[in-house]
């Protein structure tokens, strides 16, 4: 792997308790009491997986606002478990698709407190709850959320195993390629030329406001997330009924992944407060899961990859997501070595790993959003999973990149896995998270060299 320099002048933060104060200022900036937006100018709502992943950086020294990002995000829990990717707390127009496009406000009457978008987000908030739950040094405060968060976090589970898995087979689809955070993978781009464009009503995007251009989806890809949302608002967003009409019906790789180490971890909370009559339920979940990851496996590629369920085949792209199922956990070491060649090239050809698309194929983007820059998050979920399968060193090496990243560039939302440059939003929440709560621990040493700040 090409090594980039040790700290100096040019880098943004020479020193690493610099760094760590720099977080920790960000997350209180985009805190909006009792949840925080992952960065003002471009997200200025709650998001799901933002919010599940943030809390692991409040609690390094907060826990009890660590507790209320996470049970904040349920206030906006549906009345038949879903849980939805974005939480409109507050008005603010510098966000497009709004609460107006999203049509959820009047969907349940009384029976919801707040106006939502209508689709969900991976599922992290079982495993957030019980790492947070384990490592909490108020154990009374600890077990009094996680007792009010289980039935509730069961709840949203249940729904992804029903709504979203009709056959029953662990095949969970994902309708919106915004289910997947993964918003403009290369993994959605034969699905999302099925989707038609025409009769869409003029819009006006925001994010381009503040973020080049380059670094953001297309607007063949906007017009195409757009005309879902209206078909999912057409139907009301009743389940059966958008899983059947949604012309994008994809088994996400990453969504697999995260929701099996989710049911794993669900399991331990259940079993652990007493809910014991809901564990044959979550064995099965589990035992899907499974079966789901394991024909999710290219032998030829040596990698998991996500699958088309209207087309029957996979897709044709190795993205961040296909090493995800290190997070699932339990794959077979046969396959964890084959995956970790993949890697070995991947850092031959990148000094930043891990892109978010194979750095070798020439659809490679290292500027736009998804398409080839590196995410603090991905990486701490594939390093929590390769330490899992005994691979340390490649752990280290991926926590030691996305160090390096945010000390040499900033708070950035995603980064060049070329250069390190910083891209997206700045200020980002989630990357300030990430380094308080993983990557500080793996920075390079403060630099003693003579250029050094
Ligand atoms: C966006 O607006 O870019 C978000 O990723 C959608 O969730």
């Amino acid at each position: 792997m090409v090594e980039a320099g040790t700290p100096g002048a040019s880098w943004r933060f020479s020193d690493a308790e610099d760094c760590t104060k720099e977080a920790q200022r960000i997350l209180r900036q985009n805190d909006r009491g009792g949840y925080t937006v992952p960065t003002p100018n471009i997200y200025p709502f709650q998001w799901n997986w933002d919010s599940c992943l943030v809390a692991l950086g409040w609690a390094t020294f907060d826990e009890t606002r660590a507790w209320q990002e996470i049970e904040s995000l349920f206030i906006g829990q549906w009345p038949d478990g879903m849980v939805p990717h974005i939480v409109f707390h507050r008005d603010d127009p510098g966000y497009f698709p709004g609460p107006d496009i999203w049509g959820t406000a009047s969907l349940w009457g009384d029976r919801l407190a707040v106006p939502t978008s209508g689709i969900s987000d991976p599922p992290l908030a079982a495993t957030i709850t019980l790492k947070l739950w384990r490592s909490a040094r108020d154990q009374q405060q600890a077990k009094a959320a996680v007792e009010r968060l289980y039935p509730k976090i069961a709840a949203w589970h249940r729904w992804f195993h029903t709504a979203r898995d009709p056959a029953q087979d662990g095949m969970v689809a994902i309708l919106h390629p915004w289910e997947s955070g993964r918003d403009n993978s290369q993994d959605w781009d034969a699905a999302l030329s099925r989707v038609p464009t025409d009769d869409l009503p003029p819009f006006q995007r925001r994010d381009l406001d503040r973020v080049d251009a380059a670094q953001r989806p297309r607007k063949e890809q906007y017009e195409r997330y757009l005309s879902l949302i209206l078909t999912f608002r057409g139907k009301g967003y009743e389940p059966k009924a958008i899983y059947e009409a949604s012309p994008f019906r994809m088994v996400d790789i990453g969504t697999v992944a995260i929701l099996l180490r989710a049911d794993r971890n669900l399991r331990v909370l259940a079993e652990t407060l007493g809910y014991r009559e809901d564990l044959v339920e979550i064995d099965r979940w589990i035992a899907r899961g499974e079966s789901a990851l394991d024909r999710l496996w290219d032998e030829t590629a040596g990698v998991f990859r996500s699958y088309d369920l209207i087309s029957g085949s996979f897709t044709d792209a190795i993205t961040s997501a296909s090493f995800l199922p290190f997070y699932g956990g339990g794959v077979k070491p046969e396959r964890c070595t084959r995956m970790v060649e993949v890697l070995e090239r991947w850092g031959t050809q990148s000094s930043y790993p891990v892109p978010s698309f194979d750095p070798g194929d020439q659809r490679f983007d290292s500027l736009r959003y998804w398409r080839g820059p590196t995410w603090a998050i991905v990486n701490h979920m594939i390093a929590e999973g390769l330490t899992g399968c005994g691979h340390e060193g490649w752990a280290a090496r991926i926590a030691g990149a996305t160090a390096r990243a945010i000390r040499q560039s900033g708070f950035w939302e995603y980064f060049d896995p070329i250069t390190g440059r910083g891209l997206g939003g700045d200020d980002f929440t989630w990357t300030a998270a990430m380094w308080l709560a993983w990557a500080k621990d793996f920075s390079p040493p403060n630099d003693s060299s003579e250029d050094a700040a």
